[in-house]
């Protein structure tokens, strides 16, 4: 059978083995493996050579204070080292390193412990998710990374596990399911520990879940606190006070349909002196408010940022950004703590750039807000009232009676992908994206517990048809660096790529901001003035946010390459446009390095030999419903793949209905990923799908040939 190749560049590389190893003994090192505490935690800040949480510290600024790679040196700066990870989905991990150990994550939740200084490989901790679990994932197999705790690693598993690991071996210490396995929960997001707690949220929303984080002692794994942030059903009582106030703010029975939504898969940060800890939550289950909470309200905590206590998970405060969500709106985004000065005085202030596309500074002592303003185009909302602290709703932006082309879109003007602060500039740095989406009020809508649901109609629906306009969208999506000013809410710079998906930021003393790019580069800018000073060829997308760290005297900057993500999976529409291979691999830098990645052979392109079309229309449009509708999430929106998983217009099993049946219904790919769907299609329903495809691959052969004969006329 046919099928996409995208060659893999397997072999266990470390590009570099010529780079001479350093055989001076690595000074200092404690002789216990991770040995983080809550001293070392909160001096995390003076700890120059180390990145010993995901955010670097508690404050999740990203910001390093080395300067050894400058402005001035980072031109000799080269490849150290690299670490294959072997697998071909989305890398969105930022690696701790601790006393010359890092540990990283990369596809499927799979730990490597390495040498932080040659990439020599010391353990691997592989939890051997089910592969048939990814299709309770909106974004891929990706996971950001773990927690550190005295000679412990923390790992939030894809299906719902946390594990704690022995750090010198990888061995398991314990292992606990943080959620219900029957429903689709997911974990991506990198755990945090606070004073021998263990936090970690989850993921999951549209599929159908409660949101919740919860902690966990450290050492016996069981659970001390859970908090919830939708309310349950009332009937049978609330958890707290917090669920009985915001139960005030829904309507409907928005536990029938999966639980209301508003996970906890990303941020986090943590402030000591004031003993608060902050979380962003997610969406809303089903995305559109008309369905899941009928006759309005705010539906709280969705979209808001919680102050809780790290001790007893108690709510402090709340500020929610996006009252009434209805868009995707999630507000998981990055969370940046700093003390600055506005209006003459030192706040203590929390920030955000949520999804919706206004960036936040809030007083992060009583969840005040102190400013807002769009980063970047937004047409939901005018602005936000300073006086209540609300958006400004455009007429029309919650498409009731009629679709409405929303900016932000569920991608957001923001996602995951890290942003960081620089104090020396006083700027924060995000990667943004521009995607805008029609929203509709769909005809009817039935929940189905275990499959995306949004609720809304033309959304994620589809491209246009022709292909001249889908050309000309393409400019529309775009992405760039941006360098923020919080204190005047305002743009100091900015840097455009090519393509929405790029990776998260680190700042550093040396006048440095890093960022990879969805077209394959490893970035340094100047932080103060945006100016593109150094980059490498990547030989892949690159999403996830770099690190840095020294090692006897040498500063080394990291990042987690490997293409992947919402974005990647969903438009293959543009992403073949740009193809970039998914290589994954753990690239590390410094100065005087002059270290080769071995050449990529791959094949970006779709090899189109179709069967005649023979169903009928009806078949086929019935077939583009149910594939947009229950495959799109992997195989890319109309048909279109980015590149990860097969393209299935190119796929031999559209040549016959009963191997197409063996795959889609019987599950015969499961173990690889390809889950059955014969909980929710029928033969005839998965027939109609398969004469979609043929019909795409056509299609798609004309519009390859019509390419190819332009191309050779120029
Ligand atoms: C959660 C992700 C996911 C969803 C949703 C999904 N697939 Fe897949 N599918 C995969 C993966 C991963 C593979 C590749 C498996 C492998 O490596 O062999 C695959 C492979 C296939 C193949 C085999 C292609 C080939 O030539 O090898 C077919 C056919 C297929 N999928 C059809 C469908 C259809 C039809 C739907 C919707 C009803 C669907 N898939 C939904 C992940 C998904």
């Amino acid at each position: 059978m046919p099928r996409i190749l995208i060659a893999l560049v397997l072999v266990a590389v470390t590009a570099c083995s010529k780079q001479q190893p350093n055989t001076e003994p690595v000074t200092e090192v404690p002789s216990a493996a991770a040995a983080v505490d809550a001293a070392r935690l909160l001096a995390a800040g003076d700890d120059w050579a180390n990145w010993l949480s995901y955010g670097r510290t508690y404050s999740e600024q990203r910001y390093s204070p080395l300067k050894q790679v400058n402005a001035d040196s980072v031109d000799k700066m080269g490849l150290a080292w690299s670490f294959d990870f072997n697998t071909e989905r989305g890398i969105e991990a930022t690696s701790l390193v601790i006393d010359g150990v890092m540990y990283t994550t990369g596809s499927w939740s799979i730990v490597h412990a390495l040498d932080a200084r040659t990439g020599e490989h010391l353990w691997t901790y592989d939890p051997e998710v089910d592969r048939e679990k990814i299709k309770h994932g909106c974004c891929d197999a990706v996971n950001r990374g773990v927690a550190a705790w005295k000679g412990q690693i923390f790992v939030g598993v894809f299906d719902g596990r946390l594990v704690a690991l022995d750090a010198a071996t990888g061995e398991v210490n314990w292992s606990v399911a943080t959620v219900d396995t029957e429903l689709p929960y997911t974990i991506t997001g990198a755990p945090r520990v606070i004073d021998g707690k263990v936090l970690i949220g989850n993921g999951g929303a549209e599929y159908g879940v409660r949101g919740f984080i919860s902690a966990y002692d450290v050492d016996s794994g069981e659970v001390i606190w859970r908090f919830y942030t939708v309310p349950g059903n009332p009937e049978l009582g609330f958890e707290n006070d917090a669920m009985k106030m915001a139960a005030e703010t829904w309507n409907g029975k928005w536990w029938e349909l999966g639980g209301g939504g508003g996970t906890v898969w990303d941020a986090m940060a943590y402030d000591p002196e004031l003993d608060l800890m902050y979380i962003g939550v997610g969406n809303g289950t089903p995305w559109n408010r008309e369905i899941r909470s009928p006759g309005g309200g705010d539906n709280l905590f969705l979209s808001s940022i919680v102050a809780l206590r790290p001790d007893t998970g108690e709510y402090v405060w709340h500020y929610q950004t996006t009252p009434g969500e209805t868009w995707d709106y999630t507000a998981t985004q990055h969370i940046i703590l700093a003390d600055m000065e506005i209006d003459g005085k030192t706040r203590k202030v929390l920030m955000q750039a949520p999804k919706n596309g206004f960036f936040y500074v809030v007083d992060r002592a009583t969840g005040e807000l102190i400013s807002a303003n769009n980063y970047t185009n937004v047409t939901w909302a005018t602005h936000i009232d300073m006086e209540t602290g609300r958006p400004v709703e455009a007429e029309g932006a919650r498409y009731i009676d009629s679709p409405f082309v929303v900016t932000p879109s569920y991608l957001g003007g923001h996602n995951w992908h890290p942003m960081s602060f620089s104090p020396d500039t006083g700027l924060v740095y995000i990667p943004v994206l521009d995607f805008p989406a029609a929203y509709g009020q769909p005809e009817d809508f039935l929940y189905r517990p275990g499959t995306a649901n949004t609720g809304v109609s033309g959304v994620v629906g589809s491209l246009p048809d022709s292909q001249a306009e889908r050309d000309a969208m393409r400019p529309l999506m775009k992405g760039r660096l941006l360098a923020w000013d919080p204190r005047t809410q305002s743009e100091a710079w900015r840097v455009e790529h090519n393509g929405p998906w790029n990776g998260g930021t680190l700042a550093t003393a040396g006048n440095l901001v890093f960022q990879g790019t969805a077209d394959g580069k490893f970035a340094a800018f100047t932080a103060d003035t945006g100016e593109r000073l150094w980059d490498f060829a990547t030989q892949t997308g690159v999403v996830a946010a770099p690190m840095t760290y020294e090692i006897d005297g040498e500063q080394y900057v990291s990042v987690a390459a490997g293409w992947g993500g919402a974005y990647a999976l969903v438009f293959g529409e543009y992403v073949q446009a740009e193809s970039m291979p998914n290589v994954s691999r753990v690239l590390t830098f410094k100065l005087g390095a002059d270290g080769q990645l071995p050449d990529v052979d791959w094949q970006p392109n779709v090899v189109f030999s179709p069967p005649p079309r023979t169903a009928t229309a009806e078949a086929e449009e019935a077939g583009f419903a149910l594939y947009q509708d229950t495959c799109m999430g992997c195989h890319g929106l109309n048909a279109v793949s980015g590149l990860l998983i097969p393209d299935l217009r190119g796929s031999g099993l559209i040549h016959d209905a009963d191997s197409w049946d063996k795959v889609v219904r019987e599950g015969i790919l499961a173990s690889r990923g390809m889950a059955s769907f014969a909980d929710h299609l029928d033969r005839e329903q998965s027939e109609s799908i398969r004469a979609y495809i043929i019909r795409e691959a056509h299609r798609g052969k004309e519009v390859q040939e019509a390419r190819a004969s332009v191309s050779a006329a120029r």
